[in-house]
């Protein structure tokens, strides 16, 4: 029997496998909503015999598609993409999104910005009227990240933001290296008042690879309840 909040995630993951059809070329997100869904396209291709190519946001995903059976291809090889769907960690009522809780924000945003549409699976926990109660990650380049950091603290000061410290995620006693071979800042600031202006002025800075914001991106959020309900918002 699955928890409340594991039934939402898959409910909703259900619900969005339905969007991929024959032929497509559909990106695939990371983290615990985009692995339900990884596994129902699996079920679908082995007993529906659904076929399409499938790009990965991340090596465990990649790992998760081939495991069940989904042809696996590159970007690059794609060149463009019909379909993404992703999971967020938060998401507001105009479909702007924070994601890269696990870390993997930098290919998610390429991918999903390379593609016709993009549909997020959520449970409900997680809309928010102002985005930022969830810290925004934001991916550094390892070179000078600590003046990186200062520089990122300093500019907060002048933005509409109420927290402005940042912190190094960690992976155990070391710093946590992204699939690109970066770090990870996680700004802890509460509310962000103008989130367009924020994803703008980080991306900006030197040392800066790419942030969490997801900005006029997310077309649809399809949204699970622990109950089984599922609401689709676009
Ligand atoms: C991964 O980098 C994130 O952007 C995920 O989409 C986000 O953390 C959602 O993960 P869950 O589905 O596990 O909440």
């Amino acid at each position: 029997e699955l928890s409340p909040i594991d039934k939402a995630k898959f409910v909703a993951a259900k619900r969005a496998a339905d969007f991929v059809e024959d032929g497509m070329r559909v990106g695939l997100g990371t983290g615990s909503t985009a692995a339900w869904l990884v596994r129902c396209l699996g079920e679908m291709v082995r007993d529906e015999g659904l076929k399409f190519k499938g790009v990965p946001t991340s090596t465990r995903t990649a790992e998760l598609a081939r495991e069940v059976g989904i042809e696996v291809i590159s970007l690059d090889e794609a060149k463009w993409l019909d379909l993404t769907i992703d999971g967020a960690d938060e998401f507001d009522t105009d479909l702007n999104l924070i994601k890269g809780g696990g870390g993997a924000l930098l290919q998610e945003k390429i991918v999903a910005t390379a593609s016709d549409q993009m549909v997020v699976i959520t449970d409900a926990g997680k809309e928010v009227e102002t985005l930022g109660a969830f810290p925004l990650p934001v991916e550094v380049i390892p070179f000078g990240w600590q003046t990186t950091h200062a520089l990122i603290e300093e500019t907060l000061i002048s933005m509409d933001v109420l927290g402005r410290s940042a912190t190094l995620r960690m992976n155990g006693d070391r710093p946590y290296i992204t699939d690109e071979g970066n770090h990870i800042l996680d700004l802890h600031l509460q509310r962000i008042g103008n989130p367009r202006q924020l994803a703008l002025v980080m991306n900006q800075m030197p040392g800066v690879v790419e942030n969490g914001l997801f900005i006029d991106i997310c077309d649809t959020v399809v949204i699970g309840y622990g109950d089984g309900r599922v609401e689709v918002r676009d």
